[in-house]
């Protein structure tokens, strides 16, 4: 199967969702959380302090700093603020609670676990570990020096991310369609972990194009578990010091058993199959022709500024179940300040020209007539494509969920699908989406800074959306929508 033959099959119309309608098997629901038992679990200190600067700041490229501690500090603080619990919601007719994290997740299924190789860090020896956010806690799956060499040369980077999918906790819900979930999930993932990291005075650099079976073969994967994305941490803040790591030695640690049966999707072994690297991680890896450049009849406006903590912000980020219709707005300093920080450049080897163009169903902004409008980054404009209330549009497209019609503002966010295969080979399906829930992810932390909340989409009408935007394929494909504006408050939630 080819990326766009999975693509096609797994759009959504109203034949797609007649054929298969929605079921849940309960009983087989994957447990979200992975555990590697027999292996020792290190604590990682309770309470992190925040860090001393403001989520706007962070995404608009400035660094904050961590104060001066060591290695158990520096990771609780980054995991806290990244990637561990931060809220539960209790279901009303059970009584039962289920727990929300800091980086979103379709569903709440969060496929993506975190793993990470440190090297002569203060106290804590350096290994390979895995995330246990039921605990804060860290598995310790080895020690000593764990290379995982992503872009080809020995790293020396003192901490290391990789970012792995569970296909399967998606698909329990989604099927075939869920491959495509996963990939949004990790891009979320990656930019909760890289502001987070920035947010502490660190630098990070992603790496998409590597081997995954050398990764899952360093890191001792098992088979459910996809290495996605490596993630090198660098900088100042970073507390090392001068011990000499021996050879590695691997303690792997048994796996726990996510649900009682996993039912393969082949449309999504082969999919996979289909964007793995399993040549040479070098092949393929040409930077993509420029996106296409344009302009727009309306100016965005300066910014508007936010001086909320970075780590308040992140941890009370949640999605909206519904937006409040009515007359509230956005102002048009707030969207372009949201647009602005959407827009910045990533660091990692395959986001640098970008992929994903955005246009912008307009319902309730000051000074912007209701419409809808393609972004021009580069020059901060927009350009009209339709005028009048989208309102029903916007939530018709999105599967009809009512969200994307009562938000201020909604958004379709179209992959550069064949840009990006051109340069990257089928790979490149994976960074188009990757890249789509990196800007979500940044959306979500600015509407939250402005006191807004916001919702990612992966749930839409694909052809039906490229007919209202008038997009051929070969200039792009819808692959994410996304909302925001004023959250409808939700009982069901604590912190
Ligand atoms: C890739 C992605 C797709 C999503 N799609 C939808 C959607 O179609 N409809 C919806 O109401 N929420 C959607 N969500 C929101 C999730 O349901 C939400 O992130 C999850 O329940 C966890 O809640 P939290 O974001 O408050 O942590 C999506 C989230 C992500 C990351």
């Amino acid at each position: 199967m080819t990326w766009s033959e999975y693509h096609e099959s797994t759009k959504h119309s109203l034949e797609s969702l007649r054929r298969t309608p929605p079921s849940l098997d309960w009983a087989n629901m994957p447990d979200p959380f992975r555990h590697y038992e027999g292996v020792p679990v290190l604590d990682l200190p309770a309470d992190p302090p925040s860090p001393d600067v403001s989520a706007l700041a962070v995404l608009n490229g400035f660094s904050g700093s961590a104060p001066a501690g060591d290695g158990p500090a520096f990771l609780s603080q980054l995991l806290f603020y990244s990637a561990a619990i931060s809220a539960s919601k209790r279901v009303p007719s059970t009584g039962q609670r289920y727990a929300l994290r800091v980086n979103p997740s379709s569903g709440n299924l969060h496929p993506t676990e975190f793993h990470f190789v440190t090297r002569g860090l203060k106290k804590w020896p350096a290994g390979l570990y895995h995330y246990r956010p039921s605990s804060h806690m860290a598995e310790q799956r080895g020690v000593g020096d764990f290379n995982l060499n992503p872009g080809g040369s020995d790293s020396s980077a003192p901490v290391t991310f990789v970012l792995t999918s569970i296909a399967w906790r998606e698909a329990w819900k989604y099927r075939d369609r869920a491959y495509r979930y996963c990939l949004h999930d990790m891009g979320h993932a990656w930019q909760a972990l890289a502001l987070a990291a920035q947010a502490i005075g660190c630098d990070t650099f992603a790496f998409g194009h590597f081997s995954e079976n050398e990764a899952s073969q360093s890191c001792g994967l098992p088979q459910d578990e996809w290495p996605m994305l490596i993630v090198e941490l660098r900088g100042r803040s970073i507390p090392v010091c001068d011990e000499q790591a021996c050879p590695p030695v691997s303690y792997g640690g048994h796996a726990n058993q996510i649900s009682t049966e996993t039912i393969v999707y082949p449309a999504i072994e082969e999919i996979h199959m289909a964007t793995k690297l399993n040549r040479n991680a070098q092949e393929c890896n040409s930077a993509p022709e420029p996106p296409p450049k344009s302009s727009g009849e309306i100016k965005l406006p300066l910014t508007a500024s936010s001086q909320t903590p970075f780590g308040e912000i992140v941890r009370r980020r949640r999605s909206a179940l519904d937006f409040q219709g009515g007359t509230r707005s956005i102002s048009l300093t707030q969207l372009s300040a949201m647009l602005s920080v959407a827009s910045r450049p990533f660091s990692s080897d395959f986001a640098a020209a970008r992929l994903i163009q955005l246009y912008l169903y307009a319902h309730r902004v000051e000074g912007l007539q209701p419409g809808v409008y393609r972004v021009w980054p580069d020059r901060s404009e927009l350009e009209q494509i339709r005028s009048g209330d989208q309102r029903v549009a916007a939530a018709g497209l999105s599967l009809g969920q009512d969200l994307a019609g009562n938000a201020c503002v909604a958004l379709s966010m179209i992959g550069d699908l064949y840009r990006a295969v051109r340069a990257y080979g089928d790979r490149g399906y994976r960074y188009v989406h990757f890249e789509a829930g990196a800007i979500g992810h940044r959306l979500y932390v600015a509407a939250e800074a402005f006191g807004l909340a916001a919702t990612g989409i992966g749930a839409f009408y694909d052809e039906e959306v490229h007919r209202y935007l008038n997009l051929t394929p070969k200039q792009g494909q819808v692959v994410y929508h996304f909302a925001i504006g004023y959250a409808v408050p939700d009982s069901r939630l604590s912190a």
